[in-house]
C-alpha cells in the first residue's frame, strides 16, 4: 500500500512538473511564433537604419522579424504591407515613405485586423484616428530644435570668438531635411527661435534642403563656401548626416581650426557622436533610438498577444492612447561618452 502511495505521489509530481514545464515551454514557443513585419522608407538613411538595428537587437530572441526596404516608393511599401499580412505578421511597423499618404496601408491593415505601429515619420492626426489599432512611436520635433538652438546659443555666449567678424551678429546657414517631413521645418524654426530667445542676433546667410543626406549637404555647403568665403560662423543642420556633410565640405576646402564655424546636428548617430567627441561638431541632440526601439518592441508584443496598452504605462507615456514620444537629450563633448556607450 505504501509503495502504491509513493508511486502515486511520484507520478503526480511528475505530472505537475510536466504540465508546468509544458505550459512554460509552449508559452516560449508561442512568443517565438509572433511574426512582426517592418518596412522602412529607405534603408540607406543612417538614423533609421541604426534605429532598426537597435530594434532587431532587442527583439530577435523573442520575435520572428521580417524587414523590408521600401526604397523611397510608397507604392512598393503598400505592396510590402500586403505581403507581410499574407505572410501572417501579427503586427506591422511602418516607417512611411510619404507621411501624407498612409491610406492604402491603413485600409489593408484594417481589412485584415492587423495593428500598425508607425514610427519616425509621423502621419497626420486625422489619419491615425481612422482606426483604433494605429499607433505612432517617435519623438517631439519641437524639443530637438529648441535643444539645438540652446546649445548653439550657449556656445555663442561663452565663446565670443565665434563671431569672427565681430559685427555682433552670428552669420549662419541652415541645412534642412526633406521638405514636408515633420522634423525638418519644426527643427529649423525652433532652433532659430531658441537662439533669438537667448539674445543672439542672427543673420541668415543661406539655407538649403539636403534631404537628410550627407553627400547632398556637402554639395550645398561647398556652394555656400564659394559664395560666402570666410563669412559663415554657425551651421545648423536638421540631422547629423547633414552636419557631417558640412564638415566634409570644410575638409575638402582645407579650411581648418578657428577658420571653421561651429556646427550642430541632431540624432547622435555613431558618426555624429564621434564628430562631437573629436570636436568637429560642437553638439548634437540625441534622438533616443534605444528608447524608441524598446517602445516599438513592447507595443508590438502587447498588440500581438491581444493585451492592453495600459501594460506599457510603467515604462512609457501613451498620449491619446496612440502616441509614444521619447525625449531628446543634449550631447556635447562633456557628456558624449555616456551616449557612445549606449
Ligand atoms: C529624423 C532623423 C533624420 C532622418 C529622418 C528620416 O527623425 O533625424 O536623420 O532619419 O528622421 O525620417
Amino acid at each position: 500500500m505504501k509503495k502504491v502511495l509513493v508511486t502515486v505521489v511520484i507520478v503526480t509530481a511528475l505530472a505537475i512538473v510536466f504540465l508546468f514545464g509544458c505550459k512554460n515551454s509552449s508559452k516560449v514557443a508561442e512568443d517565438k511564433k509572433i511574426k512582426i513585419g517592418i518596412t522602412v522608407y529607405d534603408q540607406y538613411d543612417t538614423y533609421v537604419s541604426e534605429l532598426v538595428k537597435c530594434f532587431e537587437d532587442i527583439a530577435k530572441d523573442e520575435l520572428d522579424l521580417v524587414i523590408y526596404n521600401a526604397s523611397q516608393s510608397q507604392q512598393t511599401q503598400n505592396t510590402q504591407v500586403q505581403k507581410m499580412i499574407d505572410d501572417g505578421c501579427s503586427v506591422i511597423c511602418v516607417n512611411l515613405v510619404d507621411r501624407t499618404d498612409p491610406s492604402a496601408v491603413i485600409d489593408k491593415a484594417r481589412k485584415n485586423n492587423v495593428p500598425i505601429i508607425f514610427f519616425n515619420r509621423e502621419l497626420v492626426s486625422g489619419d491615425i484616428g481612422r482606426w483604433n489599432k494605429l499607433f505612432y512611436v517617435g519623438a517631439d520635433a519641437v524639443q530637438s530644435g529648441t535643444m539645438q538652438g540652446e546649445m548653439a546659443a550657449m556656445s555663442c555666449i561663452t565663446d565670443k570668438s565665434i563671431d569672427k567678424n565681430g559685427d555682433g551678429m552670428i552669420q549662419f546657414v541652415m541645412l534642412e531635411g526633406e521638405a514636408g517631413h515633420q522634423d525638418s521645418i519644426v527643427r529649423s524654426e525652433n532652433s532659430v527661435n531658441a537662439l533669438i530667445e537667448a539674445g543672439i542676433v542672427l543673420d541668415r546667410v543661406g539655407y538649403a534642403i539636403a534631404n537628410w543626406n550627407r553627400a547632398q549637404a556637402q554639395t550645398k555647403m561647398a556652394q555656400f563656401l564659394e559664395n560666402y568665403p570666410g563669412e559663415i560662423e554657425l551651421v545648423l543642420a536638421n540631422n547629423d548626416d547633414m552636419a557631417l556633410g558640412a564638415i566634409d565640405a570644410y575638409d575638402a576646402a582645407e579650411i581648418i581650426g578657428s577658420d571653421r564655424p561651429i556646427i550642430l546636428g541632431v540624432d547622435g548617430t555613431d558618426e555624429g557622436l564621434k564628430a562631437v567627441r573629436d570636436d568637429k561638431m560642437i553638439g548634437t541632440v540625441y534622438n533616443d533610438k534605444e528608447g524608441q526601439a524598446r517602445a516599438m518592441f513592447r507595443l508590438a508584443k502587447v498588440l500581438a498577444l491581444g493585451g492592453d496598452i495600459s501594460e506599457l504605462s510603467e515604462e512609457f507615456t501613451v498620449e491619446d492612447g496612440k502616441y509614444i514620444r521619447l525625449p531628446y537629450a543634449k550631447v556635447t563633448a562633456g557628456n558624449v561618452n555616456k551616449f557612445m556607450k549606449k
